[in-house]
């Protein structure tokens, strides 16, 4: 299973054209599709009350719909990270969710998660190092799992962007 995780608040953005063509690929491969559109949910920050590591044996405290979210993240193989870059990393309301995950994620990873995808969607060009940095710290490194990333600039995502993410998502 994969899960899509959308941290932007516009319907046609960027961002949702890049999600659009990927869940467009990865459908027509069999693969069932779960999205969350983060930005439309109550999820609040981590107050690091460190219930989840002791007394909650991993569940968070936190009466709030990130409790939608968690029992998808134990299933799914891939987890994408789609997201508009905000003052060089992703947005705010994504960040909540990736705090959030302190619950499920860590000590242990769940068993199927495999791989981490980011898309993400900017003004401008080379912006994208900070998200990508935490990718490759938090996810790639710590969790040993497989990155891909894809970005896009500018009015709109270039056909061949969209044709990448769709054969990417066809592969998974
Ligand atoms: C609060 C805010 C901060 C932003 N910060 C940046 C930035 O640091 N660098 C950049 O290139 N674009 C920045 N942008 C532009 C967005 O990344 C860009 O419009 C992107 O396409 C938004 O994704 P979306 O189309 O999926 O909403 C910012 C936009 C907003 C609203």
């Amino acid at each position: 299973m994969i899960l899509i995780l959308n941290g932007s608040p516009r319907p046609n953005g960027l961002t949702a054209q890049m999600i659009l063509a990927l869940r467009i690929g990865a459908e027509k491969a069999g693969q069932e599709v779960r999205q969350f559109d983060v930005c439309r949910m109550n999820v609040r920050g981590c107050t690091a009350c460190e219930y989840c590591h002791t007394k909650g044996n991993g569940r968070c405290v936190q009466a709030d719909d990130m409790q939608e979210i968690y029992p998808l993240l134990r299933q799914a193989e891939t987890l994408v990270l789609a997201s508009p870059i905000y003052y060089h990393n992703i947005s705010g309301q994504l960040k909540c969710v990736i705090d959030r995950f302190y619950a499920a994620l860590y000590p242990d990873k769940p068993e199927p998660l495999r791989r981490a995808v980011m898309l993400l969607a900017s003004g401008d060009t080379d912006v994208y190092d900070g998200a990508l940095f935490s990718l490759a710290g938090d996810f790639a490194g710590y969790l040993e799992l497989e990155t891909k990333a894809f970005t896009a600039h500018g009015d709109a995502v270039p056909e061949e962007t969209l044709r990448e993410i769709r054969e990417y998502g066809k592969s998974l």
